[in-house]
C-alpha cells in the first residue's frame, strides 16, 4: 500500500493465525515460476499477541524461515488480513491519476470509521461508473497501528517489506484464472473467514466474518463434550458428511457453519441490490478448512452456486517433480502466492 521500492527480486508472506508462509517466484513469460515455498506453525495466534516479546519472535520465526526456505533476497510483499481493513467502492469522477489522489482523500473521509490521519489509503480503479463522467475507485484504508506494527516485523527480522496488500486481491491473483468475471471468493482460516466478490479480476465487495476452523472444533468439543484435540480428529475426519457418527459431528458444525452461508447470502444480496444483473458463477474455497470433508458440497447446496477447490499454484510453474508435494497445500499458500505473484504476472 503506497511504500513501494524499485524492486521487482521479493517474495510473498501470508502471516496466519496458525502459520507463517512465504512464497519466492520469478518471471518467466505469462507463467512465473516457483523459486522458493515453506511454512512454519505458529504459537497461539502470535501475530494477533500485544505481548511485548510477540514482535521479536515473530521475527525470529520469520527471519529462520527465509533460510531454510532457501528465499533469496530481503525484500517481501506480505498480506494484511481483511478483517484489518477498511474497503469500500466509491465513485469518483474520471481524473487524471494526480487529481484522483484528491478525490479519493477527500471522499475518503465519509468511508472510513477512523481518522484519516490514522490510516493508510490505498485505491484502484475498477472501471466505469454509473454516470458516463464517473469511475468506480476501489478504496482500502489500513490502520496506521496495523501496518507499523508488520514493518516493525518485518524491520525485526531483516527484511524490507515492499508492498502490504489486502489478503483477497492477493487470493484472487493466486486461484482465479483470467477469464473469471463475476466469481464468489471464500477463505476459511482458523479464526475468521473472508468473503469477496470478484469482478473481473477485482473485489468489488470485501466482508471479513469472525468465524472459523478453530468455532468449528470448539462447537464439535462442546456437543459431544469432547477435548480439544478429539474435536480437532473428528472435524477432519468427518466434517459434515451426514453418513459419518450418525450425523452427530455434521449436527454440531452445521449451526457454525451457516453463520458463514448467511454472511456470504447477506454479501450477494447486497451487491445484487446496487448491480441487478450480476450472477456469480461459481464460488472459489481456500484457507484450510475447505479441506473438511463434506464442506464444499455443503457449501454449493446451502448457496446453490458451483463450488470450485482453490489452487494456489494454478497460475504458477513448478518441476514435475514438484506436483504431489505442492497439492498437498494448494489452498493453505493461496494468499502467500498471491503475494508473491503481484509484480511478476
Ligand atoms: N481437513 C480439515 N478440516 C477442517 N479443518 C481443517 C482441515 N485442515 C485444516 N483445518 C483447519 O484450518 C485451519 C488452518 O487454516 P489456514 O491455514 O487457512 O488458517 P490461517 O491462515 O492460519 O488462519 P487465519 O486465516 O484465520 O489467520 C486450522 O484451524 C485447521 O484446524
Ligand atoms: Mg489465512
Amino acid at each position: 500500500m503506497g511504500i513501494f521500492s524499485k524492486t521487482t527480486d521479493y517474495f510473498g508472506i501470508d502471516i496466519g493465525a496458525t502459520s507463517v508462509r512465504l512464497v519466492q517466484l520469478k518471471k518467466h513469460g505469462a507463467k512465473p515460476v516457483l523459486v522458493a515455498y515453506g511454512s512454519t506453525p505458529l504459537p497461539n495466534n502470535l501475530i494477533a499477541s500485544d505481548a511485548a516479546d510477540a514482535a521479536d519472535q515473530l521475527a525470529t520465526i520469520i527471519k529462520n524461515l527465509v533460510k531454510d526456505a532457501g528465499i533469496t533476497t530481503k525484500s517481501v510483499v506480505a498480506a494484511l488480513p481483511a478483517a484489518k481493513v477498511f474497503a469500500s467502492v466509491i465513485s469518483t469522477p474520471k481524473v487524471s491519476a494526480a487529481e484522483l489522489s484528491q478525490a479519493v482523500k477527500y471522499q475518503a473521509d465519509q468511508y472510513i470509521p477512523m481518522p484519516i490521519d490514522q490510516v493508510r489509503l490505498d485505491w484502484t480503479v475498477l472501471g466505469p461508473g454509473k454516470n458516463e463522467n464517473e469511475q468506480l475507485v476501489l478504496l482500502i484504508a489500513a490502520p496506521n497501528v496495523t501496518t507499523e506494527k508488520y514493518l516493525g516485523i518485518f524491520e525485526k527480522a531483516g527484511l524490507e517489506l515492499v508492498a502490504l496488500e489486502v489478503d483477497v486481491t492477493a487470493l484472487s491473483r493466486a486461484v482465479l484464472t483470467p477469464d473469471a468475471n463475476q466469481v464468489v471468493m471464500l477463505d476459511i482460516g482458523s479464526l475468521a473467514s473472508t468473503v469477496s466478490l470478484v469482478v473481473n479480476g477485482a473485489p468489488r465487495l470485501i466482508h471479513s466474518v469472525p468465524t472459523g476452523a478453530a468455532a468449528f472444533v470448539q462447537a464439535v468439543g462442546q456437543g459431544l463434550k469432547i477435548d480439544a484435540n478429539e474435536a480437532m480428529a473428528m472435524v477432519q475426519k468427518f466434517g459434515m458428511n451426514k453418513a459419518s457418527m450418525d450425523g452427530k459431528v455434521l449436527k454440531h458444525l452445521q449451526p457454525v457453519v451457516d453463520i458463514i452461508m448467511e454472511e456470504i447470502k447477506k454479501s450477494v444480496a447486497f451487491y445484487m441490490n446496487e448491480n441487478p444483473d450480476a450472477r456469480f458463477e461459481k464460488l472459489v474455497f481456500t484457507g484450510g478448512a475447505a479441506g473438511m470433508p463434506g464442506l464444499p458440497l455443503y457449501v454449493a447446496n446451502s448457496l446453490k452456486m458451483p463450488v470450485e477447490l482453490g489452487n494456489a499454484w494454478l497460475n504458477v510453474s513448478y518441476p514435475a517433480n514438484m506436483q504431489a508435494d505442492l497439492a498437498t497445500v494448494n489452498r493453505e499458500y493461496a494468499v502467500a502466492v498471491g503475494c508473491a505473484a503481484r509484480m511478476v504476472m
